[in-house]
């Protein structure tokens, strides 16, 4: 099995998080494929090495963002959506973790390496109570095709996901995905999504994180290509959706985390980083 390299990678940090988060006793959720993609991956990541602080700056806005976006897709399921679609899927288990209130199919879109990887890991394992359906796609090609022709419909009400995704992709097919997303929902459809200013990205240092990792901090940061509006409420309106926007160190402290004083997060805020829902006007 090859392990996702470039921007695939990045879910594989975002998978070590994940397991980091899974193992403390006040978790906010619990992911038990997390360790295994990372394990897979090959990469060990230097956990032992990390202090406490750093630690808590890795997992934090990782942890929240997750537990954000599993309480969003819920609500909007109970609120009538029957399809939830995950953009850049990644190593996200949701299909496999929530307990969903009635049924729903979740559609999972991300490269045919990403999709490969994850499959061949899950090792033909199936959600108990959704239908999930993989998509291998470009997301800078025609995905709305593939999407529809893997049984999407777009007079169902869907909840959308986008999570640790718009950074990655250049600025216009960020415009064309949002696009392509409102003329893809019906009534009553919504959107989760993370928003990253990307400026703090050059804060980060090399160690300890980046140590043996599957992609080095210049690699990352090269794979960093538009930055999100800096009025996510006011980006949102523009596409048609009705959104909120919840801040960084506030999206942590309602987990009852807080970021260390030395957080690269906290350098560059207020408003690095949001947590969004919206509904479509
Ligand atoms: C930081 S990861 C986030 C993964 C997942 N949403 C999560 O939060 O766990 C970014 C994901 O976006 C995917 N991605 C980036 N650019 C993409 C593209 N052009 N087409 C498809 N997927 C892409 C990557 O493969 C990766 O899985």
């Amino acid at each position: 099995m090859n392990p996702p390299r470039g921007v695939g990678a990045t879910a594989v940090f975002v998978a070590a998080a994940r397991a980091i988060e899974s193992g403390r006793d006040d978790r906010l959720f619990e992911d038990r494929w997390a360790g295994e993609f990372v394990r897979a991956s090959g990469w060990s990541p230097p956990t032992d090495q990390l202090d406490d602080s750093s630690r808590e700056e890795l997992t934090a806005w990782v942890a929240a963002r997750t537990k954000f976006l599993d309480d969003f897709v819920l609500d909007a399921v109970a609120a009538g959506c029957e399809q939830v679609v995950l953009l850049g899927a990644g190593l996200d288990t949701r299909a496999f973790r929530l307990h969903w209130p009635k049924t729903v199919t979740v559609y999972e879109l991300d490269t045919a390496e990403m999709v490969q990887f994850k499959e061949a890991v899950l090792a033909g394992e199936s959600p108990a109570e959704a239908s999930r359906i993989t998509v291998p796609i470009d997301l800078r090609e025609d995905w709305p095709a593939a999407l529809r022709d893997a049984g999407f419909h777009s007079d169902v009400p869907t909840a959308w996901i986008l999570e640790g995704l718009l950074a990655y992709l250049p600025e216009e097919a960020v415009d064309a995905l949002m696009r392509n997303v409102g003329e893809l929902s019906a009534p009553g459809s919504a959107i989760g999504a993370t928003i990253t200013n990307i400026d703090f990205a050059a804060a980060v240092d090399d160690a300890p994180l980046f140590r043996g990792s599957p992609i080095s901090r210049r690699e990352w940061l090269s794979l960093l290509h538009s930055n999100g509006p800096s009025d996510p409420v006011a980006w949102f309106d523009s596409y048609g959706w009705r959104a909120t926007a919840v801040p960084t160190d506030d999206a942590v402290r309602r987990y009852g985390r807080t970021l260390p004083e030395q957080s690269v997060l906290r350098e560059v805020r207020p408003g690095n980083r949001w947590l969004v829902s919206a509904a479509k006007r």
